[in-house]
């Protein structure tokens, strides 16, 4: 990528807000009959994408997904809705924030079913990483959202660093040590 060019507009929050909702079909179930968590995964992958898309101006992958944990189960005839914001930009990356609740048509019944953070890079007609345009922060939810954003990008960062430094003993009796009380046998 080229040398940051901040003359690039930056674009409010709202400018690239999306709402996806789907009826969750039967077709999207599992054996126990509630929605597979797959069909799901690929909706929020497609809303970040819109979210990420509209805001970068440019075509964009996703390159890490932070924590997916699916709080309520979701029935086949709810309404799943997506809704998507930026939450953070760097320069080539920005991360979106993804809420998802479903709704039960009958009763109005409405639950969170989980939230999480996709992170998109933008690319070139040459498949590079292209800089995306800055962010206005129209609301406080907005500055508290890029801020924690950006908390989770130093923790990642952290994490990575100390999963890299385990250092596997190459004396098995210590590996079997560092093992005791966990429900696995070395073979
Ligand atoms: C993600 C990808 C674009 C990174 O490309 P790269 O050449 O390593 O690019 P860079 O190292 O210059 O990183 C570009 C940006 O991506 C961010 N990035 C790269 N890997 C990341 C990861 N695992 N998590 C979060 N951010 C990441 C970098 O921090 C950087 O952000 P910044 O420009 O805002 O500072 C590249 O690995 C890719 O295209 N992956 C495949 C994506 C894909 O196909 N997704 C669909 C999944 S099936």
């Amino acid at each position: 990528m080229s040398a940051l060019n901040d003359n690039l507009p930056y674009k409010p929050v709202s400018f690239s807000e999306t709402v996806i909702t789907e009826l969750m079909i039967p077709s999207y179930s599992n054996f126990g009959g509630k929605i597979h968590g797959g069909i799901l995964l690929s909706l929020m992958d497609k809303v970040a994408y819109v979210c990420a898309a509209k805001h970068a101006g440019n075509y964009c992958v996703t390159a890490s997904i932070d924590t997916v944990d699916f709080l309520q189960p979701v029935e086949v005839g709810d309404l799943v809705s997506l809704m998507a914001s930026v939450n953070y930009v760097g320069k080539t990356s920005l991360v979106v924030g993804i809420r998802v609740i479903s709704e039960n048509i009958k009763t109005n019944q409405v639950h969170h079913t989980n939230t999480s953070y996709f992170t998109m890079v933008a690319k070139d007609e040459q498949d590079r990483p292209v800089q995306v345009p800055g962010l206005i922060l129209e609301h406080r939810k907005h500055v508290r959202r890029f801020i924690e954003a950006r908390k989770r990008k130093q923790i990642k960062q952290n994490y990575k660093h100390e999963v890299d430094e385990i250092e596997m003993p190459d004396n098995e009796e210590l590996c079997a040590q560092m093992l005791v009380g966990e429900r696995c046998i070395i073979a």
